[in-house]
């Protein structure tokens, strides 16, 4: 059988590394399982040992090849964040290096700070998680960095700003865009910003497909950013964030400015998001296989305009892109509901399996309502541009029998039809 995974690790599979790199038993007591480390300081063997670990933490110096710096202090790193971090890597194709962080958000603002400073620009795809524009519009621009948006999926916008930004040093780019779903050619942004003599950083966050669908690094990205609250988390009850690269430089820089931020994840949740990795591709498969299903079952129900999902996808572009970066489409749906918000808060009262909050990538089916919740703080414009309707409806599909939530999802539409029905009807 042909065999053309990664491997790593003693040659091994990445379903296999991440249950067997990363942690040695005997530093733990035989603990089959890594132990929890809750201390905040860690004791030096010298003060020559201290001196070195302080050097070496703050990137003064470089290792020598095979030197294991001396733990100094949680707020730098702690065994729990180095665990977690040795054993994601092999998930994710390409990586080197990851970086752990207390949300997703932590970790997008953390590599974005490593890269800009006043005076840089940025470019980055619209639409976007709600959070990150925020991030843009109420710190990087008071910050000084000049932020310019593309639309996602317009291969040609996205060359043309990349060529023409003065002072270009990151371009973020998240796809699939939340919550329509538009892709953007990850290779062909790559492409364009290695023409410019100096080449940003180019991010992509991956939270909807990755670490199973879709593998950035391949294609050529610096930086993988990650919510591990969603899929990596998995069961909606902790909050993370990861940035992963293969380029050292960039790493150590990410890792000393997280020193400084102090947005470490502590050892609790590291040791908690370390046993979701080993099931995060069954999960996700799990997830996917269900919500494609569901979304090819409800298109064509009269209640709904559009049904947004990849493999509905009807621009040729958007097919190529798909078809070309991701091996799968992930579990996020959006529907687009005809008689706008009424109905899709009707339907939301109405569903009885599925759970009506926000976030997503958890074992239970969420659904929400971006254009009141996620996307509320964006301006009416950047709500059109990113095709944020009164009547979307953003679905995470879980890992419950997609039977069920079919269901569930039919006799909400039924009873969000009702509501329709009451509008389109002039009252006598
Ligand atoms: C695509 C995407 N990126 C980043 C984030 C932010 O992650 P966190 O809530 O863990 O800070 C989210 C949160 O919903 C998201 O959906």
């Amino acid at each position: 059988m042909p065999d053309n995974h990664k491997k790593s690790h003693h040659g091994a599979h990445p379903s296999t590394a991440v249950l067997t790199r990363g942690f040695n038993p005997h530093l733990s007591v035989g603990s089959a399982r890594p132990a929890v480390f809750r201390s905040s300081t860690y004791v030096f063997s010298s003060p020559e040992a201290a001196e070195r670990a302080f050097d070496l933490t703050s990137g003064r110096v470089a290792a020598e090849p095979g030197e294991t710096p001396d733990l100094v202090y949680s707020r730098f790193n702690h065994p729990n964040a180095e665990i977690l971090e040795d054993q994601i890597v092999p998930l994710e194709d390409g990586a080197e290096w990851a970086v752990v962080f207390n949300s997703g958000m932590a970790a997008i603002m953390t590599a974005l700070l490593s890269c800009l400073k006043p005076g840089d620009s940025m470019i980055y795809t619209v639409p976007l998680y709600g959070g990150t524009q925020g991030l843009i519009h109420d710190l990087l621009e008071p910050f000084g960095v000049r932020c310019v948006p593309v639309m996602a999926g317009r291969s040609d916008q996205i060359d043309q700003a990349i060529a023409s930004t003065a002072g270009l040093r990151a371009v973020l780019m998240e796809t699939p865009a939340n919550p329509t779903m538009v892709m953007t050619d990850i290779r062909r942004a790559v492409a364009a910003a290695s023409k410019l003599p100096e080449r940003p950083v180019v991010m992509v966050d991956n939270t909807f497909l990755g670490p199973a669908f879709q593998h950035p690094l391949q294609l050529g990205a610096d930086i993988v950013l990650y919510s591990a609250t969603k899929y990596l988390g998995g069961f909606s009850d902790l909050l993370g964030g990861l940035a992963l690269g293969n380029d050292s430089e960039l790493g150590k820089k990410i890792r000393v400015k997280r020193g400084l931020h102090g947005n470490i994840l502590q050892p609790d949740e590291c040791w908690i998001l370390d046993s979701r990795l080993p099931t995060v591709f069954l999960r996700m498969n799990r997830q996917s296989k269900n919500a494609q299903r569901i979304a090819e079952s409800l298109v064509g129900r009269p209640e709904i305009r559009k049904v947004y999902y990849p493999t509905l996808f009807d621009d040729p572009e958007q097919i190529r892109i798909r078809l070309s970066q991701c091996d799968y489409s992930g579990a996020m749906i959006s529907i687009d509901l005809h008689g706008g918000k009424p109905v899709a808060f009707e339907f939301l009262r109405n569903i009885q399996l599925a759970r009506n909050a926000v976030s997503l990538g958890g074992v239970e089916t969420l659904v929400c309502h971006p254009k009141t919740t996620i996307h509320s703080g964006l301006s009416p414009e950047e709500m059109v541009i990113a095709g944020i309707t009164d009547g979307l409806v953003r679905i995470s599909v879980g890992i419950e029998d997609w039977r069920d939530l079919l269901r569930d999802f039919e006799h909400a539409l039924d009873a969000a039809k009702t509501v329709q029905l009451s509008e389109t009807v002039p009252s006598k």
